[in-house]
Order: structure tokens, then C-alpha cells, then sequence
């Protein structure tokens, strides 16, 4: 079966093709339209459909639309209810439900020659679900999932388990309760972008202590299997902050507040479900609140689970890759886990060097790209990394990444300088896999950085860049037989310096979704003070371009 996902309600629009159970493409509108999240995360804009990346998705695959038998649609009309009746101040709440009833229409327009008869409604919240539990490696056993969100149609969470690619749904907790709506107000009183910036009050939460998690308990509140939030006056614990303004003592505390009680009770939630699930061993999480990488690495290390996977794109944007598992499931196909999220869009090395030409940019062809870069590495240089698929999800993961050395104090200065993002923000390293244990504890495999680790004492002096205010670090594990190009770069940066680690983060700047394509990663080179592009197998230097270095 050919299965095409959409997600479009919310916010980061995506698409997603799901052939015979497994996904062969997949990724976010704006990687397309350059635009960060693809649109703004309100109603009137839930009309807008992730049409570039649908049709490219389509197009990769060789696929025309009538080859399609079922376009999954990650939101269901028909169970929505008046946002009063939900609880919910949204007086615009029924235009976005009517525009996903007639979302079968504007898919119809924006893919040419689709039927509308073969979109299908999934409920949000399955969708989510579908894309941690169809999409997580093999258990052989029982998967307990657990979906934590915003909002979906009336609810905000779903607890259930997945036996033999079924989902039981065990408990869902109805609207207005919500852990992220209550992290999106949160995000702004503190005068972040909601639905966007919550990664960054996780950052904050680590300069506070949490002051007010006593008041915090009485305010969100565990019930069997769900959770009741009641009004927060955030003004009594922190006064409000203006678009981008200073940030005091006093949110960092009530930001560590927020974070402590979240993970309170998403572990309270997560042994209701062992127990509700039978005892499954393995738990797969999705929804906004999972990109809470503080809060994971709790679940994991505090949790029942002996293993605990998070869907790579937890937010909205993994629910058209849910959507399409599920559908593909309803019409008889068997998931298969996905390996990696490379799933966007690549370029073959001629396509590469065809475009390097045009850019009239000097440029070699090394014996071994990840030789070059980490030489330009160990020279404390930064390197801009463009290697095959883009990444689905929020994070880079090698394919699409900025890389600096780890061992310099200030690099964390330089980087948050060229990608001009807020000092307090902590860059990441990817690891060996196989050095993991030595360096750091916690979760292992990583391969999607969605936790954080301690950091050994023995090692933080070593790897400053990349150990946080609170000692701790978002480490990507790096995995040869799925990743050889990035393991080889370590191993050579190893010999070079001694140390397993590189700094990895997001091949972007400042409020720009992450580049894409090649002629991006020529532009962003262009514009900030790297020193190295490593696009495919091709090296050019800043220095061969009469830079400063
Ligand atoms: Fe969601």
C-alpha cells in the first residue's frame, strides 16, 4: 500500500510516504518554504498544507497521486467539540475545525488528480501515537506508548499499548488539562514563541532551582492514569517578560520549577501505564512535550522501562509519518521500524558538484571528507557538515549539522555567535558509540539526542564547549554501520586530540529552519565565519576563498 501523510492542524506542517508499511520519505514544510515551522500556530492558518514537501515526498518515491491508495490526514473533525465546551479560550477554535473537514478538498487542489475520497481522518493523538510505537525498533514484545501534547481534538494526552501493530488505548486525558499548553504559557510569560521556543525554557530551567515546585504540586495534579492543571497566575511567582527581554533569577527559578514538576508527573504517568500495560518492557513516547530531553532522560532512569524510545520528530511534524503508519495498518500492511531519521531530501555527488560549479567556488575532492574536516576541527575551525538525507525532526544528526571542537571554552561563545542564538543556550556533543560509556552516563543507544547524559567529572574540564551549567549534555551516539562517515570523522578527530567528542548543532542560523539543500549550505557558509564547507565528498575552504583564516 501506498500510504502519503499529512500533518497540517497545528503547526509544522509535514509529509510523509509510507510504502508497504515502511517509510521512504519524509519531512517538514519548511525545509521547503524557508519559513521556521512552516506557518504560524494559529487558526486561520490551518488551511495551509504542506504542499512542497507532499509533492516531494510523491516525486522521490516516482510516485503520481492516483498511485495512491490513501492520503492520511493527522487530525479528526469529527470528534472535535466547541472549545468552550473544552474548556479551551480559542474563540477561533471552529475555523480550524472547519477547515480540516474540508481538508479532503484543499488536498484534492494542492496534489492535482487526487480523489478526495481517499483522505482519511486520523485522531490526532493516534497519530502520535503510531509514530512512536509502529516506528520504534522491534521490541518483540508489548509497547507501551505514551503520547504527551498540546492539544489533539479534545484531549491532550493517550496512554496505550501496542500489541502486534494494534493500538489499546488505555487512558486519554480530555481538554484543557495540558502539560504542553501549561509549557507553552510558561514559554510565554517568558517572552519566548510559543509552540516553537519550549526547548529554550528547558535550557533556562538549569540556571534555577525550582522554588515553587510546592506550589506547583497543588496546581498539577496526578489523578488515575491523568492529570489535572488548574489556572497559574504566573505574575505571583515571576513577573512577565517582553518579547526577547532580560531574563532574571527569578524566571530561571520559576522555569526549574515548571521543568521539576513536568517530569514529576510524566514518571507519575508512565508507572500508571506499566502497570495499566501489564508490565510492557518497552515504552515509545511522541507528542510536543517529548523534544523535553530533561524530562526523558528522567522517565528513562527513574521509569519502570527497561527501554525507553522517543520518536525523532515528537512533534506534530511525526504525526504524517504516524498518520501514514496507521492507515497503512488499517489497510493490512505490517510497520516496519524506521532505521534513521535521514528520511528528507538528498543530492548525489554529481548533483553536489554540479552546483559547487555554478557557485564558481573553489573546491576540492579530499581522499576522505571526514579526514579533512576533522584536521580543520582539531585546528578549532567550524565546519559546516552537509552529508546525504536531511534530518526529520528538530535535531541535526550529521546530516545537516554545524561542528566545532569541544575542548575550547569559548566555542560555545562562537557558535551561539554564528548561528546568534542566546548564550544560555547549550550546544551539543555526538559521541562514538562505542567511547559513550567512558564519557558520559545515561541513556545508550542516543541516536536521536532526545536525552541528556551526565557528563563524567573526569571529563568535563576536557569537553567544556559541550558540558552544560549543570554538568550534564544532549549527546548523539554515533553508530558506524548506520553512520560511517560521521564515526569515521570522530575517530579522526580522536587521533587528532584525544578526545571521542565534537560539537554538533543545527546547520542554521538564528530563527531559520535548518538548510536543506546545497545552494542553502553555500549561502549559510557564505555568511558566517566557517571555516570549512564539507558538502558530500567536497572540501572548500574559507581559506581558499582569501578568508581570514
Ligand atoms: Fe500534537
Amino acid at each position: 500500500m501506498r500510504v502519503l501523510g499529512i500533518n497540517a492542524i497545528f503547526h509544522d506542517p509535514a509529509a510523509a510516504l509510507v510504502v508497504d508499511g515502511r517509510v521512504v520519505a519524509a519531512a517538514e514544510e519548511e525545509r521547503f518554504s524557508r519559513r521556521k515551522h512552516g506557518k504560524r500556530p494559529v487558526p486561520f492558518s490551518a488551511w495551509e498544507l504542506p504542499e512542497l514537501s507532499a509533492a516531494w515526498c510523491l516525486a522521490s518515491a516516482g510516485i503520481d497521486v492516483d498511485g495512491l491508495d490513501a492520503v492520511a490526514y493527522s487530525f479528526d473533525p469529527g470528534l472535535c467539540r466547541d472549545a468552550d465546551e473544552l474548556g479551551l479560550s480559542d474563540p477561533w477554535d471552529w475555523l480550524r475545525v472547519d477547515y480540516a473537514r474540508r481538508a479532503p478538498q484543499f488536498l484534492a487542489a494542492a496534489l492535482p488528480g487526487l480523489d478526495p475520497e481517499k483522505v482519511r481522518f486520523v485522531p490526532h493523538h493516534v497519530a502520535h501515537a503510531a509514530s512512536a510505537g509502529l516506528a520504534a525498533p522491534p521490541a518483540g514484545d508489548d509497547t507501551a506508548v505514551l503520547v504527551l501534547d498540546g492539544r489533539g481534538e479534545v484531549a491532550s494526552h493517550l496512554a496505550g499499548v501496542y500489541r502486534d501493530g494494534r493500538l489499546s488505548p488505555l487512558h486519554s486525558q480530555q481538554l484543557p488539562h495540558s502539560l504542553g499548553l501549561l509549557y507553552e504559557d510558561l514559554t510565554r510569560h517568558l517572552g519566548f514563541l510559543h509552540s516553537s521556543d519550549e526547548y529554550k525554557v528547558m535550557a533556562l530551567a538549569s540556571y534555577g532551582r525550582p522554588k515553587h515546585l510546592g506550589m506547583l504540586r497543588e496546581l498539577v495534579r496526578v489523578t488515575d492514569g491523568g492529570f489535572q492543571v488548574e489556572r497559574i497566575d504566573w505574575t505571583s511567582m515571576a513577573k512577565a517578560v517582553a518579547a526577547g527581554g532580560e531574563l532574571a533569577e527569578e524566571h530561571a527559578d520559576l522555569a526549574s520549577s515548571v521543568q521539576a514538576r513536568l517530569e514529576e508527573v510524566v514518571l507519575d504517568l508512565s508507572r500508571w501505564l506499566y502497570d495499566a500495560s501489564g508490565g510492557a518492557p518497552t515504552l515509545a513516547v511522541a507528542g510536543g512535550v517529548a523534544l523535553n530531553c530533561v524530562a526523558n532522560a528522567r522517565l528513562a532512569a527513574e521509569g519502570p522501562y527497561r527501554d525507553v524510545w522517543v520518536q525523532p520528530a515528537a512533534g506534530d511534524a511525526g504525526t504524517a509519518l504516524g498518520a501514514a503508519l496507521h492507515v497503512a495498518g488499517e489497510l493490512g500492511d505490517r510497520s516496519v521500524p524506521m532505521a534513521g531519521a535521514d528520511l528528507g531530501r538528498g543530492w548525489s555527488d554529481e548533483e553536489l558538484e554540479a552546483e559547487l560549479r555554478r557557485a564558481a567556488l573553489p573546491y576540492t575532492r579530499p581522499a576522505s571528507i571526514a579526514a579533512e574536516a576533522a584536521r580543520v576541527l582539531a585546528d578549532n575551525g567550524i565546519v559546516a557538515w552537509y552529508q546525504g538525507r536531511s534530518e526529520y525532526g528538530p535535531r541535526a544528526l550529521g546530516h545537516r549539522s554545524l561542528l566545532a571542537h569541544p575542548g575550547d571554552p569559548d566555542t560555545t561563545r562562537r557558535m551561539n555567535d554564528v548561528k546568534g542564538r542566546e548564550q544560555f543556550r547549550p550546544i551539543a556533543p555526538m559521541v562514538r558509540a562505542e567511547r559513550f560509556a567512558e564519557l558520559f552516563d545515561g541513556v545508550y543507544p542516543s541516536p536521536y539526542m532526545l536525552f541528556v547524559h551526565r557528563v563524567r567529572p573526569e571529563w568535563r574540564d576536557r569537553i567544556p564547549a559541550v558540558t552544560h551549567v549543570d554538568g550534564t549534555a544532549r549527546v548523539q551516539t554515533v553508530h558506524p554501520e548506520t553512520e560511517p562517515v560521521v564515526a569515521e570523522l570522530l575517530a579522526e578527530f580522536e587521533r587528532r586530540t584525544g578526545l571521542p567528542v565534537v560539537v554538533n548543532t543545527s546547520l542554521n542560523t538564528a530563527g531559520r529552519p535548518m538548510v536543506d539543500t546545497p545552494r542553502e549550505a553555500m549561502e549559510l557558509f557564505g555568511s558566517a565565519p566557517v571555516d570549512l564547507l564539507a558538502l558530500g565528498p567536497f572540501a572548500v575552504h574559507r581559506r581558499a576563498l582569501g578568508g581570514a583564516r
